[in-house]
């Protein structure tokens, strides 16, 4: 399975960590950047993931950024892409099994190494359950996407 990575400079090291680990599970990863602590912008690195995710050159994604809110706000403006923020192991569990996240995202300042590896290892681990998330998940984008 091969996993877009992306961040901006505040997730940038634990970017790092966030590659290492999937690489040592075996995971085909591709990181998007960046590739210093330099100053970006987090828009630019989720539109690379999720346009990634979506048109399907990588399977799932992962995002980081300061809180994880800008990427994940980012990620979710591609069509097809639903990022969930994991504030922890449990979020991760339940953003599989009742919203099928494609892409997850995380708080390099505010998560810790540990709690990231957790929370890949569930979301790797977790199934979509369907039935009744399905119909909810089926009404995002149709939904949502209707303007106000
Ligand atoms: C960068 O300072 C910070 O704003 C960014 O990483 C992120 O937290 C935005 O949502």
């Amino acid at each position: 399975m091969k996993i877009a990575v992306g961040s901006d400079h505040a997730g940038y090291e634990m970017k790092n960590h966030v590659i290492q680990w999937l690489q040592e599970n075996r995971y085909e990863v591709v990181d998007m950047g960046p590739f210093n602590e330099e100053s970006v912008d987090y828009p630019d690195f989720a539109r690379k993931v999720g346009e990634s995710v979506a048109e399907g050159s990588c399977q799932q994604g992962v995002l980081l950024c300061g809180t994880g809110i800008g990427v994940s706000i980012s990620a979710n403006k591609v069509k097809g892409i639903r990022a969930a923020l994991a504030c922890n192991p449990e979020f991760a569990t339940l953003a599989r099994q009742h919203n099928n996240a494609n892409i997850i995202c995380f708080s390099a300042r505010f998560t810790d190494r540990e709690t990231i590896a957790k929370s890949l290892q569930n979301w790797f681990a977790a199934e979509f359950e369907g039935g009744r998330h399905e119909r909810r998940v089926n009404k995002i984008e149709p939904c949502c996407s209707k303007s106000v």
